[in-house]
């Protein structure tokens, strides 16, 4: 089984590793100025298309990478979220990125529970990580409801090093232990 097999569900949503056919959705979200803004800024397609391909990269070298989020009912690429550790950063991270008409509808919160699930469950990451810029205020809200909280500040590596970034996170004990209550268990 390739990587590219990996899928997972949720209630609304369907999550794989990139393909093609997402990348209209994908270069869409980052032609938008304010879905790209803490994501390294908007760009024109053709440079959306080389960081679009970060991903399915990542998935083939790393064995992980970002999740391609989908709508199960109509298909329709709404975003990415999920595993992220290239070199020198400061720790594991779960990131996440949705297009604008994806917003507010509990997608991020739903999609990358999925995601952390299945972080914890095959990376044997120990805690994971979200960087966040200091005014990204949906970004720290969605942090908060995935059982985060903020545990220091960093610099991430070149060619971010003048960025300073909040990081996020939790151990894999403070996440079983948050799934098990929302499992009733
Ligand atoms: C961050 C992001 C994924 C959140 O998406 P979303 O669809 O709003 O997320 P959800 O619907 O699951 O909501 C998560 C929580 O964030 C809150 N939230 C969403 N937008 C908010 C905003 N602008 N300000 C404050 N809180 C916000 C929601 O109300 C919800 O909290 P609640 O349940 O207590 O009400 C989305 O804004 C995004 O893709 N932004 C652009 C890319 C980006 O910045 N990525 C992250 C880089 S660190």
């Amino acid at each position: 089984m390739s990587v590219f097999d990996i899928r997972l569900e949720t209630e609304r949503l369907w999550l794989r590793p990139p393909q093609l056919s997402d990348f209209d959705g994908f270069a869409g979200m980052f032609g938008d100025e304010e879905a790209a803004r803490h994501i390294g800024g908007h760009m024109p397609r053709a440079a959306a298309w080389r960081r679009f391909l970060q991903q399915p990269g990542a998935w083939v070298v790393q064995g992980f990478g970002m999740f391609s989020v989908l709508d199960k009912g109509t298909g329709e690429w709404l975003g990415q979220t999920g595993p992220w550790r290239p070199e020198g950063w400061p720790g594991n991270e779960i990131g996440w990125a949705f297009r604008r008409s994806a917003w507010g509808l509990g997608y991020a919160t739903e999609a990358t529970t999925a995601a952390i699930d299945w972080a914890f469950e095959h990376l044997g990451w120990t805690s994971i990580i979200h960087c966040i810029a200091p005014e990204n205020a949906a970004s720290q809200r969605l942090a908060q409801r995935l059982g985060s909280r903020q545990l220091r500040q960093a610099t991430l590596p070149p060619p971010f090093e003048n960025v300073v970034s909040e990081v996020w996170g939790q151990d894999a004990s403070e996440w079983s232990i948050r799934r098990l209550r929302q499992q009733g268990g």
